[in-house]
């Protein structure tokens, strides 16, 4: 087992003795200091470096600043996970915090579930291990969402007679409103018995009072800035994303998935390429990926990817959904959707669905991509091949005109 270094960082000294009894007891190996207040906290995070810093919600800087916004900026890779006593799961504080924490537990909390989140997010390592990677996805504050999108849910949600069925439409329709929504469901502050992966539920379940505060106080959206990198659309990309949920779900369907992987595949479908919307936050990875695809080369954009920096975009947004607490299946889907065989046996329904789902969409787009030869010799997906294909190049005609 791996040993962890962590930084507890309450108010509370009898939390500490708590926190310290329950380490030294179900993981002696790892080391952990204590911090009362935020500055201690800065401190000896920057002395030790930890693996993950846990600490109350809102500890502050004697400058004022916010503990986790600061680690966040000083020190992106580090998980950030935060603890609150609040009763109200949806207050502002903790609506807030979603902005610079990756995961999330209500007081009080089982030992076991604190030593699960910070193995289960440092585990995630394994996805992505460039490190300066990890620094970029681990620091990303904020997501972009498609501007239509974004304008569309700012007008819902100050209509008063918009329902919540409609403003779950509009974030469903957007890579970026889905996993934050997501996100912010499966923390542990809201209690669910079951992880949600449906954004529709997701809005229900939080209710349109959260929903304008995460609009309007807490500005967890915003719209794409224009052209950001050359060469790379965002309209295509959603096109492209919202195709992959249709089909991915279709094939998952087909392949007599139950009715949870049908809706994880739609999921994973739609966020598969969301590390490419990551890494727009550093520019310098995709001029130089795009600088090694000549004109006629055959070479995809993945191909290129791992090339260069021997990971991609796929690793990258794996590992954000991961760190996010969205559902193992979809972080897998996601992290293998380019190369199914880093696994040792690609039976998840969700991955198949998610790769072909791909795959179907570039070829009908004439983008070069490679096909796993085991997937497409199941008997199951050569009977219906043809189907799917059928299925994606009608879509993505329908998506031009
Ligand atoms: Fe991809
Ligand atoms: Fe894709």
């Amino acid at each position: 087992m791996k040993a962890y270094s962590i930084v507890f960082a309450d108010p509370d000294k009898n939390m500490h003795d708590g926190h310290r009894r329950l380490i030294r007891a179900l993981r002696p190996e790892w080391s952990v200091a204590f911090a009362l207040t935020g500055r201690e906290a800065m401190n000896k995070i920057n002395s030790l470096r930890p693996h993950a810093v846990v600490a109350e919600l809102e500890m502050e800087l004697e400058n004022g600043g916010d503990l986790f916004k600061t680690v966040q900026k000083v020190y992106p890779e580090i998980i950030r996970i935060v603890l609150s006593g609040e009763p109200d799961g949806s207050s502002e504080a903790v609506l807030r915090a979603t902005q610079s924490a990756h995961r999330f537990l209500a007081k009080p909390f089982k030992g076991e579930q604190l030593i699960e989140q910070i193995e289960k997010a440092a585990d995630l390592r394994r996805f992505l291990r460039n490190p300066e990677l990890v620094e970029v996805v681990g620091g990303i504050p904020y997501l972009p969402s498609l501007p239509g999108l974004y304008h569309e849910l700012m007008a819902a949600v100050e209509s008063p007679l918009i329902s919540l069925q409609q403003i779950g439409d509009i974030i469903a329709r957007d890579v970026s409103m889905t996993t934050r929504i997501l996100h912010l469901v499966n923390s542990a502050f809201f209690g669910l018995p079951r992880q949600v992966t449906n954004p529709q539920t997701a809005v229900v379940l939080l209710g349109i009072n959260v929903i304008k505060a995460l609009v309007c106080y807490v500005k967890l959206f915003f719209a794409a800035p224009d052209n950001i990198i050359p060469g790379l659309s965002i309209d295509r990309l959603w096109a492209h994303s919202s195709m992959a949920a249709q089909v991915a779900k279709q094939i998952a369907a087909d392949l007599k998935a139950s009715p949870q992987a049908q809706e994880e595949a739609f999921l994973a479908g739609m966020l598969h390429d969301i590390g490419k919307l990551l890494l727009l936050e550093h520019p310098r990875y995709y001029h130089r990926v795009l600088n090694s695809i000549s004109d006629n080369d055959e070479k995809s954009f993945s191909d290129a990817e791992y090339q260069v920096f021997s990971t991609s975009h796929a690793e990258a947004g794996a590992y954000l959904l991961g760190l996010w607490g969205l559902p193992d299946t979809v972080v897998e889907a996601v992290a293998c959707h380019h190369r199914p065989d880093r696994l040792q046996f690609v039976n998840s329904p969700v991955l198949i669905a998610t790769h072909l789902a791909n795959v179907l969409l570039c070829k009908a787009d004439k983008e070069p991509v490679s096909i796993n030869q085991v997937i497409y010799n199941l008997p199951e997906v050569k009977r219906m091949f043809e189907t799917w294909q059928k299925k994606a190049a009608q879509l993505l005609q329908e998506s031009r005109k």
